[in-house]
Formats: C-alpha cells, structure tokens, sequence
C-alpha cells in the first residue's frame, strides 16, 4: 500500500518525503485555501518535491466546466491527478477525462455503490473518506472492506485510496484490507513510526553502551 500525504503545505510534504516512503500527496481545495497560496504553482512545487501522483481537485460543478478544469489541471504538470466529486456530474466527467489519458481520482465516496459507478466511468482511483464516516457513527472500514471485495470479485481495476484517515489504527487496517493507497494528514503520518517502546529499547541501548565504555 502506497503512503500518501493529504496535505497542501509544501514545508510538511519535503520533510515528510525525505523519508524515503512518501509515494504522493492528495489536496483538496479546502487545504489549499488553508496553505494560502495559488493552486497552481503550489500543485507545480508539490510535484517537483513527490515525483508521484499529487491529486488536485476541481470546483466546477457541471460536466463541461469541469472536463475543461480537469484538463487545466492535468496540463499542470504530468503526476497531477484529477480529483472530482462523486455526482452524476462528476461521473460524466471522469468518462470524458479517462476517455484521453487523464487519472482521475473520484472523491467524497461514501457507498459502495458509488465506487461501483466510479470504476465504471473508468476512474483511476476512488477516495473512500472513512474518518467522515466514523464522525456520523458509520463503520468507514467496513466501506473500504466493501468496494475492495466487489472491485476482486467484479474484476475491476479501480484503485481504492483510503482517505479522511484520522489515525494511525486506521492506517493498519486499511493496508489490512488491501487498499493500494492511505493519504493523511502529517501528524497521523508521524505518528506512523512513533513507538514508546522503540524510544525506551533505544535509550537502554545507548546508556548500556556508554557504561560499558564500548566503542
Ligand atoms: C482526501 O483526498 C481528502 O482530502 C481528505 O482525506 C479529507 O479528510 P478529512 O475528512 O480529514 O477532511
């Protein structure tokens, strides 16, 4: 499973990338908004600093608008990936924007239903938000055990990225469940490595060492 920042502040996605295991980014226009910076040389940075798939999302909320947006986007810079809402009208643009190359990403997924209809329209991923789900007392794992059993067993080729991840459990099991991507926010993604026990082992470590005067 891919690991993915969902996060437009350029400082966090180059710290966060010289790890060595950052495989792309997803944005959305509220965290544009919050970075406070044009979209589009901030997409531009963001793919220089990934070299990997950087989702950014359209406004419009008509087909045309959009496939025209989608395009826009697109000519961006070639690891954009075209983020659109989950309505019908989103739908006829994820067919147009597939039909010439384009990756789309289909977000704002809640029902299997809709990541049926998305993988139909030829979308290269689906963004099931779990997190939102589990806010209104929903299972949001059970969504993403959901699509990727129908995406095995109907053969489609979809990708499944879990998003509106809100912890660190939650990444675990989506990889459990065979997502092929997990985008978070940068503290989620920190908390990844963190263990007390790996922090306590390492000090007892170091301190047994300099004791014993060993070099
Ligand atoms: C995904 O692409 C979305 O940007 C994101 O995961 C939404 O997460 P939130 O529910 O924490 O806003």
């Amino acid at each position: 499973m891919d690991l993915y920042l969902d996060t437009a502040e350029v400082s966090e996605i180059r710290e966060i990338a010289a790890w060595g295991v950052l495989s792309g980014v997803t944005t959305n226009p509220s965290l544009i908004a919050k970075a406070g910076r044009p979209l589009e040389p901030t997409i531009k940075e963001i793919c220089a600093i990934v070299g990997g798939p950087v989702s950014a999302e359209v406004v419009s909320t008509h087909a045309p608008e959009m496939i025209a947006e989608g395009r826009r986007l697109a000519a961006i810079d070639a690891h954009v990936v075209v983020k659109l809402p989950t309505t019908v009208e989103g739908l006829k643009a994820c067919k147009a924007l597939a039909s010439e190359g384009i990756r789309v990403n289909m977000t704002l997924v809640f029902s299997a239903n809709q990541a049926l209809l998305c993988a139909k329209a030829g979308a290269w991923c689906v963004s099931p938000f779990l997190g939102r789900l589990d806010d209104i007392s929903w299972e949001g794992m059970e969504l993403v055990r959901e699509i990727a059993e129908i995406y095995q067993v109907q053969g489609l080729s979809t990708r499944i990225l879990a998003a509106s991840i809100r912890h660190p459990r939650h990444v675990a099991e989506v990889a459990r469940l065979g997502a092929h991507m997990a985008t978070m926010p940068p503290k989620v993604f920190r908390q990844l490595i963190q263990h007390p026990l790996t922090d306590a082992g390492l000090e007892a470590f170091l301190k047994d060492w300099a004791r014993a005067g060993a070099n």
